[in-house]
Parts: structure tokens; sequence; C-alpha cells
């Protein structure tokens, strides 16, 4: 657990986790920095630093979590608001936009993170980018019956489409929600609000991994002089 990396998930995700306040209602997150905040938030928890806190968990990972260090749980249909959302990304643009779905669960997780009063991101140093895109696919999620035409409607837009593939099984990548995720290589992002729009009328997608104009605080570890600092 000494890795720079892991320290920055760390740090990052117990600062988020410092933010959530006694009665709150609370978007968890997907990925292994929200893992550490979740942990965090349990931990606060645990020792009666904070009370009354109810999660809304964007995966079948965050409720997993969120079981496992003792954070109830609650749903969209039992509540009237989302105090506040933790969440993770793969790339965050100076404009707080970003790319997400890395871990297949960006449907919920826009859902839940969009809903929230305050949506705080939580990454490390390596996921800050100038633009979208220059490093990460888009992840597209998508009902299996429509994969072949939505990745034709996705070459006309002028996007490369792969099929998300599982690593330990034979077959795609099945999502929470029992569909498929295409990740797209596009040249160049240049109006990601324009884009998410046109993705999401292609008949058959559920969901695209741009996140516009969703964030409100983005929390980003770095390692100085061997150090986990967060900004
Ligand atoms: C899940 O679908 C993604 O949106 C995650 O939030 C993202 O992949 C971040 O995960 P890490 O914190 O593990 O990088």
């Amino acid at each position: 657990t000494s890795d720079p990396v892991t320290l920055m998930k760390q740090e990052v995700g117990k600062a988020a986790a410092q933010r959530v306040k006694s009665g709150a209602i609370v978007g968890l997150g997907t990925g292994s920095t929200t893992a550490y905040a979740i942990q965090y938030i349990g931990e606060r928890l645990k020792s009666g630093e904070i009370t009354d806190i109810k999660g809304i968990p964007t995966s079948f990972q965050a409720t997993v979590l969120a079981k496992q260090y003792g954070i109830p749980l609650t749903t969209l249909d039992e509540v009237d608001r989302i105090d506040v959302a933790i969440d993770g990304a793969d790339e965050v643009d100076p404009h707080k936009n970003l790319i997400k779905g890395g871990g297949a669960a960006h449907t919920r997780e826009k859902i839940v993170d969009s809903l929230a009063e305050e949506f705080i991101v939580v990454v490390d140093s390596s996921k800050i980018v100038d633009k979208l895109g220059s490093t990460f696919l888009l992840p597209v999620e998508v009902l299996p019956l429509a994969m072949t035409p939505v990745m034709r409607a996705i070459e006309k837009l002028g996007g490369k489409p792969q099929l998300r593939m599982g690593v330990k099984k034979a077959g795609p990548v099945i999502t929470d929600q029992g569909n498929m995720v295409i990740d797209v290589k596009f040249d160049s992002i240049d109006n990601p609000a324009e884009l998410e729009k046109t993705l999401n009328n292609i008949p058959g997608v559920l969901e695209n991994g741009l996140f516009v104009g969703v964030t409100d605080v983005v929390l980003v570890g770095e390692v100085i002089d061997g150090k986990p600092v967060v900004r």
C-alpha cells in the first residue's frame, strides 16, 4: 500500500469522506478511488464522528463496499434529495467536465451524481487532461440488441467503436443493468456537451460517459516529496 498512486487515492478518498456531514444522503461512486471514500465514511460512522448517514450506491461494487463498511443504504425512490455524491473519473478537463465509465458504471453514476446538491470528484493527478478523449476511450452503454446499428451510427459521427470484452470472461462485459459497453476513440472531442447529446440520441444508447457541467468540486491527489497531498 505504499505505491504513490495508492497513497494518492487513499488521501483524496479520506479528504472527500471528511466533507460528509451527519444526516447526509450520500451518493456512493464506483472505482478504486471512491472505494477509499466509502471505507473512510464507514470508519467515521463507526467511531461516532458522524451519524445518520444513508448511502445511494452507483453500482454493485459500491453496494458491496457500503455493506462491508457498515453504511446503511437507501434508494432514489425513498429520498427527496442527495446532499453529496463522491465519485471517481477517468479524465478531468479544465472545465471540470469528465469522462467516466472505466468501470462500466457511468449510467447509474450519472443519475446519482447529477442529482447531488454537491458532486465531488476524487482522482489522482494522472486523470487530469487538457482535452477530454486524449488518453481514454469514451464508454457508451448500449442495449445488446442494438449493438451493431449503434456502432454504425458512431462510425458515421467519426468515432472508432470497439465492444468492451471481459478480462476473465469469454465474451463482452455486461453492465450491472445487463447491457454492453462500446468504447469509442474520437480524434478530438471539441464540444463535449454536444457530443454527449448526439450520442444519447442514437436509439439503443442508454448513456455515454461524458459528464458535462455536473462536477462541483475536484479533489486531486498528488505525491510531493514522497508525501501524498490533496489540492
Ligand atoms: C466507473 O464506471 C468509472 O466512472 C469510475 O468512476 C472510474 O473508472 C474511476 O475509477 P478509479 O478511481 O479506479 O480510477
